[in-house]
């Protein structure tokens, strides 16, 4: 094919021409606020790492729960600080444990106009900083995790989650799940799952946002940066366990990854633009190197365009009031 005549900047002489031609637009619905709720905090705590991201007390958590329905925000994803943590992780299944409290807190301030999602993970709630409980050798032990998961999954629909968000990489964690949900009678609950969640050195502010314990790393269950076919592979075994959306991680480095899980997937793809995608442009941007709004717009944008349906971004709330404004 040859087009002597076409010449492509007709369509981009213009504000009104650009957007009229463009292909991908973000919305508020599509986003989706991951939040931190610590236990024990009187005051909201600065993520020195996350410049402008806090951990919540209840009250700014609610606060930030009330602005992302007044923004028109698809959801709010809950990760929850507790005071005290142990080897099994059991702050996580107590219903009054911080992350299932700020659930049942979220819920009852947003009802039905906000999708509340909660991690369903054990990293936050361990001494060992794991995503699983260990077994003798020192190694995460998949099976017995499940059964925790299990667990923790019924206690956060119990709380009002809408969507639980298993993001610990175990094999077999969705089917356990959806199983002890269907079981328990939460058959409405649904499952987005962290189906390709890659082994990052960009999660290193979250696990400041966590207060994690983790020496070590994660390479044992999270996924080798130099595999895309398993990606698909993983993909396939969540949706045949019962994924309702599954989700790949980091975006940034990974936007093949979410072009390939998009192309093939019957249900919506999320993405997450985790915290060290966030942390570097916050950072240029403050030395004055990138242009912080044009920089945040774009990054977000790129993630749409690779194929997600819904971003994970801790710019939600920000890019929420910039898109209403356009
Ligand atoms: C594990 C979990 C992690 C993130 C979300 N869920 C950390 C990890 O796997 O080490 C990272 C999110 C981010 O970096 O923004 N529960």
């Amino acid at each position: 094919m040859s087009f002597p005549q076409h010449r492509p900047r007709r369509l981009r002489t213009t504000a009104a021409i650009r957007r009229l031609v463009a292909e991908h637009r973000l919305a508020p619905s599509e986003l989706i606020l991951p939040v931190f709720i610590r236990e024990d905090l009187s005051e909201p705590n600065p993520i020195t790492s996350m410049p402008g991201v806090v951990q919540h007390t209840t009250a700014s958590l609610l606060a930030a729960a009330r602005e992302a329905v007044e923004l028109g925000l698809g959801g709010i994803m809950i990760f929850g600080i507790p005071a005290v943590r142990d080897a099994q992780g059991s702050a996580g299944l107590d219903p009054l444990g911080v992350l299932n409290k700020a659930i049942r807190d979220v819920r009852e301030e947003v009802g039905d106009d906000l999708v509340v999602m909660s991690d369903l993970c054990l990293d936050e709630f361990t001494d060992h900083g794991h995503c699983g409980v260990l077994n003798e050798a020192g190694d995460v032990d998949n099976d017995a995790t499940l059964d925790i998961y299990a667990k923790m999954g019924v206690a956060q629909a119990a709380a009002g989650a809408h969507v639980v968000a298993p993001s610990g990489m175990m094999d077999g964690q969705v089917a356990v799940i959806r199983d002890a949900l269907d079981e328990a009678g939460y058959t409405d609950v649904a499952v987005l799952a962290y189906a390709a969640k890659y082994a990052s050195a960009f999660y290193g502010p979250f696990r400041e946002a966590v207060d994690s314990q983790l020496h070590g790393d994660r390479r044992s269950y999270q996924m080798d940066s130099g595999n895309r076919r398993e990606a698909l592979h993983e993909v396939e075994l969540d949706l045949a366990e019962g994924a309702d959306i599954v989700m790949v991680k980091p975006a940034m480095s990974y936007l093949d990854i979410l072009a390939d899980v998009a192309a093939i997937s019957p249900v919506p793809v999320a993405a997450y633009q985790i915290s060290g995608e966030y942390a570097m442009i916050e950072a240029a941007a403050a030395n004055g190197w990138i242009n912080r709004r044009a920089a945040i717009e774009e990054s977000v944008l790129s993630i749409k365009r690779a194929g997600a349906t819904m971003i994970l971004t801790y710019w939600a709330a920000e890019l929420a009031g910039w898109l209403r404004e356009n």
